[in-house]
């Protein structure tokens, strides 16, 4: 059986990753989403028990998905699953370096292969940190991420709560 991991922070899980999930699911027999620290992150706005509950909900109309939150490095993780491929979304130029630089450590580490899927155009502008800065400010991301994402980020920042200061 053919497993993808598609890692990532998560924080939250908005449309652009369901999209890249669901091409996965197409591409796989199997694919693990993988909710983990970036360490080039501060501390994230969900925690993993959150994180993985949110993406779980998000993906559970798709066959063959599972849904894992963990520290550590993607490659042990991608071998603990016997994965074949990790697979992750471009959505510009801008990401490209970054992931250029993640796919060919990770392929020399581990011998992992690294699978680019490009974004579809009506995502490439939807990103977490974007969205939890409208959020936050009180604004109606609900467009951007998928129903259960939408009622946890409401739930923490109420819409149009933002206040005077
Ligand atoms: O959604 P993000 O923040 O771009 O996800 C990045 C993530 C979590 C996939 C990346 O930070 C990562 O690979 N973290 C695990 C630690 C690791 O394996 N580091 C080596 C990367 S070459």
């Amino acid at each position: 059986m053919r497993t993808a991991l598609v890692p990532g922070s998560f924080d939250p899980f908005h449309n652009g990753h369901l999209e890249i999930v669901e091409r996965a699911a197409r591409l796989f027999e199997s694919v693990v989403v993988a909710a983990m620290r970036n360490p080039q992150k501060g501390a994230p706005l969900f925690d993993f028990a959150e994180r993985k509950a949110m993406i779980e909900e998000s993906t559970a109309h798709l066959g063959g998905v599972r849904v894992v939150a963990m520290t550590g490095l993607v490659v042990d993780l991608a071998s603990e699953v016997g994965a074949s491929a990790i697979v992750k979304g471009l959505r510009a130029v801008s990401d490209f370096e970054n992931e250029l630089q993640m796919a060919q450590l990770n392929e020399r580490l581990s011998g992992i292969e690294t699978i680019f899927v490009p974004t579809h155009s009506a995502y490439s502008f939807v990103a977490s940190r974007l969205l939890r800065e409208v959020a936050r400010f009180g604004g109606d991301v609900s467009a951007f991420v998928p129903k259960p994402v939408a009622t946890r980020l409401a739930e923490r920042f109420p819409v149009g709560g933002a206040s005077r200061g």
